[in-house]
């Protein structure tokens, strides 16, 4: 690491601290915490992942020039924003703030969120790409999960910050999820270093599901064992646990776990009105397809006999189709 970087990561850690004092202990701070805690985050919680407020007092600029940072290490930190006259100002402001940190625990980034949705078009705003900052590989809360990840030999990947945050709350420390972006082929990678299956666990929502099969199919390309843990039509993660509670939260994940195919079973009937034959029939056609993906013959029966059953079709003439999948695929 060159002394640039060493410069920005003090300054982020440093501005983190502030934020979270100005959250825990300060009037300027009180209704995100009352946010936070309205949204049943502990104190705890809100401690172990130095969340903070970003008030709208430039508190961040000021605090860094009088620790003596320099103008230019201060302007490659993305922690402002700068005017004509190469004025900095903070870029977060009445903002709530998750520190980011890389797989070894320096805080390299932040994303803030707004209290309330309709005070901005962005609900939560990222740090920019940096020297120390780079979406496309950062993992939130990778380096507090590793020795989970190790022992359950598995992540559980998330889609935002606060379902990774519920899930620790609720005693699941394996969880992770990317920066607001689908997932990229560097994530997998430095997932693939780490432990051999990822479950995704995405928003039960449209957006959700879509997310949920443009991941299975980038984590193909990979060695690992997938799975999907499937959210109830319509709420997230986080919003399960605050719906029904820790307890029926965790319960609930370790009981909702499914096979990629059995995803792509339901995920293909979503927009599909199977009353009518053509569409009947391009489902059953691209299920086949992923039935044709899986190693074991004994599986692959098995899902030929559901398909059966559920469309009344002879599973001879399912299974010869299904077996032109197989060698088109060689
Ligand atoms: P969601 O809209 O599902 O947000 O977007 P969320 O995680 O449930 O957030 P809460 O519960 O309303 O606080 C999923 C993820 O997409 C990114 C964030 O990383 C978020 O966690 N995102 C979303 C952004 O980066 N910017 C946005 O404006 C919205
Ligand atoms: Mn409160
Ligand atoms: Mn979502
Ligand atoms: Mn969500
Ligand atoms: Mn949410």
């Amino acid at each position: 690491m060159n002394s640039t970087e060493t410069k920005l990561i003090e300054m982020h850690e440093k501005s983190t601290e502030v934020y979270h004092h100005i959250l825990m202990n300060t009037e300027l701070g009180q209704k995100a915490l009352d946010y936070l805690h309205d949204r049943g985050l502990t104190d705890e919680t809100i401690k172990y992942y130095q969340i903070g407020f970003a008030p709208n007092n430039n508190v961040i600029n000021r605090f860094l020039v009088e620790q003596k940072f320099e103008y230019q290490d201060m302007r490659k930190s993305g922690l402002f924003l700068e005017d004509d006259e190469g004025k900095l100002r903070d870029r977060f402001f009445n903002r709530i703030m998750f520190p980011i940190k890389n797989e070894f625990g320096s805080i390299i980034g932040f994303s803030g969120r707004v209290l309330n949705k309709e005070d901005s078009t962005a609900k939560y705003l990222n740090s920019p790409e940096t020297d120390i900052f780079n979406k496309r590989d950062v993992l939130f809360n990778l380096s507090n999960a590793k020795a989970a990840i190790r022992k359950n030999d598995a992540v559980i990947l998330f889609e935002g910050f606060m379902d990774v945050i519920s899930a620790y709350q609720s005693g699941i420390e394996n969880g992770i999820a990317s920066m607001g972006t689908s997932l990229t082929n560097d994530q997998i990678k430095v997932i693939n270093r780490h432990c051999s299956s990822v479950y995704v666990c995405y928003d039960g929502d449209a957006a959700g599901q879509n997310a949920i099969n443009r991941a299975l199919s980038l984590l193909g390309n990979s060695n690992l064992t997938l799975r999907v843990i499937q959210m109830p039509e319509g709420i997230d993660p986080d919003e399960y646990r605050k719906q029904f509670g820790e307890e029926k939260f965790a319960d609930y994940m370790s009981k909702s776990i499914e096979s990629p195919i059995a995803f792509k079973m339901r995920y293909y009937k979503l927009n599909r009105n199977l009353d009518n034959e053509t569409d009947k029939f391009s489902y059953i056609q691209d299920v086949l397809k992923e039935v044709a993906k899986v190693d074991q013959p004994i599986e692959r029966d098995l899902y030929i006999n559901q398909l059966a059953d559920q469309f009344n079709l002879n599973k001879n003439d399912l299974t010869m189709t299904m077996n032109s999948f197989i060698q088109k695929n060689d």
